[in-house]
């Protein structure tokens, strides 16, 4: 898999190439002696007419793997080695809500009970009314959860803070901070869970050539490297399909395992430019809005992931007699796999029409909605 960090250099002395294409990126090598082969893919080749066939060949046929991985035993063999190397030690976890943190907690409480601590905080950058209905579904779990409330001190350093990378940068700064306060407050914690997947390490991953970091996902390439505890990540090796399956395994509700993912660094993504709570009070409810349109009209379950987008740009508009000069809200539905690739969601006009109307109407300080209609690759699927 040539992810952003890996490149063949040369192929080695004993292998000869086996199979080697112009037009899709693939190549498969073998040994001169002994059965052992080798393929190198670009992501993009499962997309191919043939290309699931061609890996499966490969990993079935060629390699004689099994593909026997199950959730049950993936559960049964992660809470082992947790429990293994935890020991009798405090651990903390960093809770979002999503999916991910959700799983990697679930997964550490079955591992080591009330020695979990998971905290939950309020960035600033959440949607509308989120802390709340995070608070309330966490609040009867067994292991300990406790609210931050640390919006104001983000929302302080992120001031004047217009480039992206910047502002990943201070909020892993800031959200290290804060769990290293809520450690020390524990005391005698020495590890950190979080949900980091196999997408986010291979996105990190830096390279010298052209293709450097794409992005510096926070919960990865952003963290400090002073930080003083050490990480847990149960999910590292898994794509979200996989999560989703050790998910029903430990019974976590549907209506959380449905949740569309929602980037570490929030709302702070999607509001371009500088944050401020004013831009925050405008993305919030449109946001609001276009979910509860595609969780009434039922798009909401087909869709890989949505979300408003408030862009740096006023534009011309008329109300009455009047212009106006206001601000433009992008929406972005995906549909995807893994997020790897991602293609745009065709959401019903009628649904758009309303969704339009509906932000345009309620939400003071908008006057234009556009539908973003890029695919992934070459555009990413947030905007920064
Ligand atoms: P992109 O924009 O890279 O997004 O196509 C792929 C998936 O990753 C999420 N994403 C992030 N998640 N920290 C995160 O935890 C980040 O900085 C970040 N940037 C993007 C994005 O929402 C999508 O699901």
């Amino acid at each position: 898999w040539m992810s952003h960090g890996d490149h063949l250099t040369r192929i080695p002395p004993d292998f000869r190439v086996i199979a080697h294409t112009a037009n899709a990126p693939i190549a498969a090598i073998r040994h001169r002696h002994r059965p052992l082969y080798g393929i190198q893919f670009h992501p993009e080749v499962v997309h191919t007419p043939r290309g699931s066939e061609l890996l499966a060949n490969f990993v079935f046929k060629v390699c004689g793997c099994r593909g026997d991985w199950n959730a049950s035993s993936f559960v049964e063999r992660t809470v082992a080695e947790v429990r293994g190397r935890i020991g009798t030690e405090r651990v903390l976890c960093a809770l979002s809500g999503g999916v991910d943190s959700t799983v990697a907690a679930a997964l550490v409480g079955r591992a080591v009970g009330r020695q979990l601590t998971c905290i939950f905080v309020d960035t600033g950058l959440l949607r509308e009314n989120e802390a709340e209905e995070v608070c309330s579904f966490y609040r009867n779990a067994d292991f300990e959860f406790r609210f931050v409330d640390a919006s104001g001190r983000f929302l302080d350093r992120l001031a004047g803070v217009s480039d992206p990378e910047e502002k990943r940068k201070i909020i892993g700064r800031e959200f290290i901070a804060v769990f290293e306060e809520e450690a020390a407050r524990i005391g005698g914690v020495n590890y950190l869970v979080q949900g980091t997947l196999y997408p986010d390490v291979i996105e990190s991953v830096s390279t010298r050539g052209p293709s450097a970091t794409i992005k510096s996902h926070h919960n990865v390439g952003g963290l400090p490297e002073k930080m003083s505890l050490k990480l847990i990540e149960p999910l590292r090796e898994l794509f979200k399909d996989e999560v989703s399956r050790a998910g029903r395994e430990l019974e976590i509700p549907p209506y959380i395992l449905g949740r569309h993912p929602f980037p570490g660094p929030g709302l702070a993504v999607r509001i371009l430019g500088e944050i401020t709570r004013e831009r925050l009070a405008i993305l919030k409810p449109a946001d609001r809005i276009f979910m509860e349109e595609l969780r009434r009209s039922g798009e909401y379950e087909k869709i890989w992931q949505a979300f408003a987008v408030l862009l740096p740009v006023q534009t011309v508009g008329v109300m009455g007699d009047e212009r106006t000069y206001e601000n433009v809200v992008a929406l972005r539905a995906v549909t995807s796999m893994d997020g790897m690739t991602a293609d745009w969601a065709e959401i019903p006009r009628p649904l758009l029409a309303l969704i339009s109307n509906r932000i345009i109407n309620e939400v003071k300080g908008v006057n234009r909605v556009v539908y973003d209609i890029s695919s992934k690759p070459p555009s990413t699927i947030e905007w920064e």
